[in-house]
């Protein structure tokens, strides 16, 4: 450990699994010196690098911004590269790190996102051009988007695609048909963007048996992105907008000919 500050005991309990040998995850605990400033990850690292290389898990950038090292710690999913141990110990001095819950665990703290994944084509992720638009010439114009409508989408573009809202909803762990909160969220993205040219197509995706009807309102998601987005907020809306995706279509082909 390398960080400032005074180092201290610490007991790091971490969910172990191994599908070639184990019947059932357990937990395993390693004592470890940390210091204020030293984070979960930081602790991890020194764990697969000391004192058990077998540990497994993903993390990437370390900054809080590739999303891969989101995790169930003491109950809650949070990324560990940004978040301290100090601030998770309890007066044991022990954090419990475990997977995302309810999704298939690969092994220790790895699991397995295919679902994530799937259910986030769903919504089409990309911008689809308006009608007529031919992207094999040359631009003639630019896409101008107002300031109003860029504060519309309520930095929803900041999503990181850690999991940790997908994983911490209630009705994806019941039902794994439901599109999730991370893919709605970039529903909403799209269908707000001015640009967008088939807000009226993505409406029926989102607003389908599938998609926003479905979510019960519960905010996990919310308490659970470590970028404080607010995937229910951007449900709501869809909601609303799904109601009237023929008007809303209507609207944006009258606002695409002002771009
Ligand atoms: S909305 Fe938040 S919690 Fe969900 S995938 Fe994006 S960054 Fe992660
Ligand atoms: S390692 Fe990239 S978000 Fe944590």
């Amino acid at each position: 450990m390398t960080q400032n500050g005074q180092a201290k005991k610490a007991v790091i309990r971490v969910q172990r699994f191994n599908p070639d040998v184990d019947r059932k995850p357990y937990l395993e605990a390693f004592e470890l010196e940390i210091t204020d400033d030293t984070t979960l990850l930081d602790a991890l690292e020194h764990i697969k690098n000391y004192l058990d290389g077998s540990l497994t898990f993903r993390r990437s950038c370390r900054h809080a911004i590739c999303g891969s090292c989101a995790m169930n710690v003491n109950g809650a999913n949070t990324l560990v590269c940004n978040r301290r141990v100090a601030a998770f110990l309890d007066r044991k001095g022990q954090v419990t790190v475990r997977p995302l819950p309810y999704l298939p665990i690969i092994k220790d703290l790895v699991v397995d996102r295919t679902s994530f994944w799937e259910q986030y084509l769903r919504v089409k992720p990309w911008l689809i051009p308006p009608a007529g638009y031919d992207d094999s010439l040359p631009a003639t114009s630019e896409f101008r988007v107002t300031p109003e409508e860029v504060a519309a989408l309520k930095t929803a573009e900041t999503c990181i695609m850690c999991g940790a809202c997908y994983s911490a909803c209630q009705v994806v762990a019941m039902n794994k048909k439901y599109i999730g909160p991370h893919a709605l969220l970039k529903g909403f993205l799209r269908v707000l963007d001015p640009r967008d040219g088939d807000p009226a197509g993505r409406l029926e995706i989102v607003g389908g048996e599938d998609g926003v009807f479905r979510c019960h309102t519960i905010f996990n998601c919310i308490d659970a992105c470590p970028k404080g987005l607010n995937p229910t907020q951007a449900i709501e809306t869809l909601r609303k907008l799904a109601q009237k995706r023929q008007a809303f279509e209507a609207a944006r082909l009258e606002r695409q000919k002002s771009l």
